[in-house]
């Protein structure tokens, strides 16, 4: 087993080696190949996503990514190394669940999964300025192909773990021609899949549900942008941005990466929650490697620190861990586990 694994910048610098310390106490034989990409790799080098990283993730077929630092106006040559680095490798599907976790911050019941198209819509980041300056222009991408593709892998992950409806979720009663067409394909391919119950919200409905009553929801089917925004909100119910995993599948290789970014306010003081990487890690594990009762064996573990109390500064502040100690916490349930299997 070989795993690329790119820290980036920040928090990720410190979640990453975590959840490899974790790997490592899983699956001893798993082979780490370090790659760099981020801000930090754009100002060393100029690249934000060097040739050679991804390359590596390539030949390893599975990569570990933290979180990459990027600024809120453009820069040069830069292109945000996360969504470059899903299309480069062809990752059409980013999976982002969220389950009950015991901690005082998450939601009893909450147990939904969000598949966010992974490849196009704004964020193909076509844009333009026109009028000197004062109008912006941005070009939304959907297409049958692509749409296609993750509505298929979406009805087949329900089938496989035993979900019974997908929501999809758009705005095509004003943009018919883009999110109608997303809505449109995904309603032909359910009707190859009559077992599982398809409905659909407009977004801002969803929005809405997703403050209100986030327990309806099971998988949410939609477009790039708005499952980036739906699955924020959904880790604020699963008990925090700091628990929320994520991991993009496609076509061969995979890419386990937390939903958080990289934390400029905590970064290097060692108390980031590594919690969001590890459970990234067992869904790699899990949909990418198959290995579905060793992705068990480290939720479980995550779950067994949590509910004895181990618990970073991000869940609530009294009696915190660090990122090392509560890591420490979750290898040692691993090892006990293990032990008596
Ligand atoms: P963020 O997710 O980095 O942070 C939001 C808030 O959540 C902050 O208060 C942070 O301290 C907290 N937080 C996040 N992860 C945590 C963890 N593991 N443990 C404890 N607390 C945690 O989002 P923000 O602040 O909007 O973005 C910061 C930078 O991250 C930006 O440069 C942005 O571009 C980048 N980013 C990168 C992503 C990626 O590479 N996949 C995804 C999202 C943001
Ligand atoms: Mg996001």
């Amino acid at each position: 087993m070989n795993l690329c694994v790119i820290e980036g910048d920040g928090i990720g610098r410190e979640v990453v080696p975590a959840a490899v310390q974790v790997l490592k106490t899983a699956l001893p034989d798993v082979a780490i190949h370090p790659a760099e990409a981020g801000w930090d790799s754009f100002l060393e080098t100029g690249e934000a996503l060097p040739e050679a990283t991804l390359r590596l993730a390539q030949e390893c077929g599975a990569v570990l990514f933290g979180a990459a630092a990027s600024p809120s106006y453009p820069v040069d040559g830069y292109h945000v190394p996360g969504i470059q680095l899903r299309r480069q490798l062809h990752t059409y599907a980013n999976l982002r669940p969220t389950r009950y976790l015991p901690v005082p911050t998450a939601r009893e019941g909450i147990n939904l999964i969000v598949v966010r198209e992974n490849t196009e819509d704004l964020y193909i980041g076509h844009e333009h300025t026109e009028d000197e300056g004062r109008t912006g222009i941005s070009e939304k991408v959907i297409t049958r192909e692509a749409t296609e593709r993750v509505a298929r892998r979406t009805f087949e992950l329900a089938r496989r773990t035993g979900r019974a409806k997908i929501t999809i979720v758009h705005k095509a009663s004003v943009l018919t021609q883009t999110d109608g067409l997303f809505r449109k394909v995904v309603l032909e391919i359910a009707e190859e899949y009559p077992d599982i119950v398809t409905d659909e919200l407009l977004v801002d409905t969803a929005a809405y549900w997703m403050v209100k009553d986030p327990t309806r929801f099971d998988v949410i089917l939609t477009p790039n942008l708005y499952g980036d925004i739906l699955s924020d909100m959904a880790a604020a119910w699963g008990g925090g941005i700091g628990l929320a995993p994520s991991v993009n599948i496609g076509t061969g290789v995979a890419i386990a990466e937390p939903v958080h970014g990289c934390a400029p306010d905590i970064a290097g003081k060692g108390i980031a929650n590594p919690t969001a990487t590890i459970l990234s890690i067992a869904l790699l594990i899990r949909h990418h490697w198959g290995q579905r009762e060793l992705a068990r064996s480290v939720e479980d573990a995550v779950r067994a620190a949590l509910k004895e109390g181990s618990h970073t500064a991000d869940i609530y502040a009294e009696n915190a861990l660090s990122t090392q100690a509560f890591t420490d916490r979750v290898c040692a349930h691993l090892s006990a586990a293990s032990a008596l299997s």
